[in-house]
């Protein structure tokens, strides 16, 4: 077999770009070891950024998330008792975030992918890759029983944390100790209850942090700050409620309660690659750095990535010109450490850390108070959380 981009992972970074790729006439195959129905079904993060909404919008891939996403204009920051509302679009400049979950924006790209005639293998194994350093890579997999070989001339690593394509590039020619592991996690909730705020609320408390986010008008996704080492399966629903309600409670929200469909821990950890590059692969997304949920970045990091190295290869196939690929890393990396700095921000401002003594309290209050009164400050928090435009 033989295509120009072969692209290793259906998660958004893989599936936007054999979409990006398609509109401009450049043949992709997308490979992923994961069902569809994994791929469809597992619960992420939500949050769009108006970047990463004006992609869809543009590219044809925007209708469901218009008809069911929710347009946020705001968020609140609750602490110290009080809750103070974050006006995301006007500090912006009119830009705003949507609330449409991950696995809903992959059935939408892998359905259009596959009405467009596109090549998406779900379920693949055995993964290998060959001649990098050459003008002809090879990815070798197996699919339904057999043995393919797909021959490209790019390789686009997207396969996510769990990457295997990171690993090819040599030791000597990347760094990866650009990591830092932080000593909580997220415990996070999907309830069968009807919203407790019209927008998100981001609370800083005594008893660590919650976050109280969306999904539907039926169901709602939550999270508290918890130990990494917590076994969800050991609290009981009562003590769950009891517990966001105590962190978000004091600010005056009332939380309304339901039927907890699912739980999960989420680790937090921020880590970046470089290069993001090697030979004739190019990594996006979470195969090249992972930052905190905090910040809702990951998957709009992800489309941004992906949107440069589209138009990189784009110039390549018109022109033969290949400084955008030569400039990937450089390009990308910039908005990838803008992130890495405001998820790591957002967390050290509103989390408990272990160690916390009076002093870091009553900084992190001081900084949330700077936040809220001071307009300067607060358009730093929106713009960065609204996202910088695609450049
Ligand atoms: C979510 O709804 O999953 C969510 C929202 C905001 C965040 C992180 C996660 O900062």
């Amino acid at each position: 077999m033989r295509t120009q981009v072969g692209i290793v992972g259906a998660g958004p970074a893989g599936l936007m770009l054999s979409h990006l790729l398609h509109q401009r006439g450049v043949e992709s195959v997308v490979i992923d070891t994961r069902s569809r129905e994994n791929i469809e079904e597992t619960i992420k993060a939500g949050i769009l950024e108006q970047g990463t909404t004006d992609l869809m919008t543009q590219t044809g891939v925007g209708d469901r998330m218009h008809r069911n996403g929710f347009v946020h204009h705001g968020i609140n920051l609750a602490f110290s008792g009080v809750m103070h509302r974050i006006d995301l679009h006007e500090l912006s400049g009119g830009r705003s975030v949507t609330v449409y979950p991950q696995h809903e924006v992959l059935k939408d790209l892998i359905a259009r992918r596959l009405a467009d005639g596109g090549d998406v293998r779900f379920g693949i194994a055995g993964t290998t890759v060959a001649g990098l350093d050459g003008d002809r890579p090879t990815i070798r997999f197996t699919h339904d029983g057999q043995a393919r070989a797909l021959e490209c001339d790019f390789v686009a690593g997207c396969d996510g944390s769990q990457t295997y394509t990171r690993f090819l590039i040599p030791e000597g020619a990347i760094r990866t100790d650009f990591f830092r592991q932080y000593p909580f996690a997220w415990f996070g909730i999907l309830a069968e209850a009807p919203p407790s705020s019209d927008e998100l609320i981001y609370a800083h408390s005594d008893r660590g942090f919650a976050l109280i986010s969306t999904r539907s008008p039926s169901v709602q996704r939550m999270y508290f700050q918890c130990d990494p080492a917590t076994n969800p399966g050991d609290w009981s629903e009562d003590q769950i409620w009891d517990e966001i309600g105590a962190r978000v409670g004091t600010a005056g929200a009332v939380i309304k309660t339901g039927a907890i469909s699912q739980r999960a821990i989420l680790q937090f950890r921020s880590f970046v690659c470089e290069p993001m590059q090697y030979g004739r692969l190019y990594l996006a997304g979470d195969a090249a750095h992972t930052v905190p949920p905090t910040g809702a970045k990951g998957l709009n990091l992800a489309v941004a990535d992906v949107h440069v190295l589209d138009r990189a290869l784009g110039a390549y196939y018109d022109a033969r010109d290949t400084g955008l690929l030569e400039s990937y890393t450089r390009t990308v990396l910039r908005r990838v450490w803008r992130a890495q700095h405001f998820s790591w921000w957002m967390t050290s401002m509103l989390h408990r850390f272990c160690d916390a003594t009076d002093f870091d309290l009553r900084r992190q209050i001081a900084e949330l108070e700077m936040i809220t009164s001071s307009p300067s400050a607060a358009k730093v928090l929106a713009e960065n959380y609204v996202g910088l435009p695609l450049t």
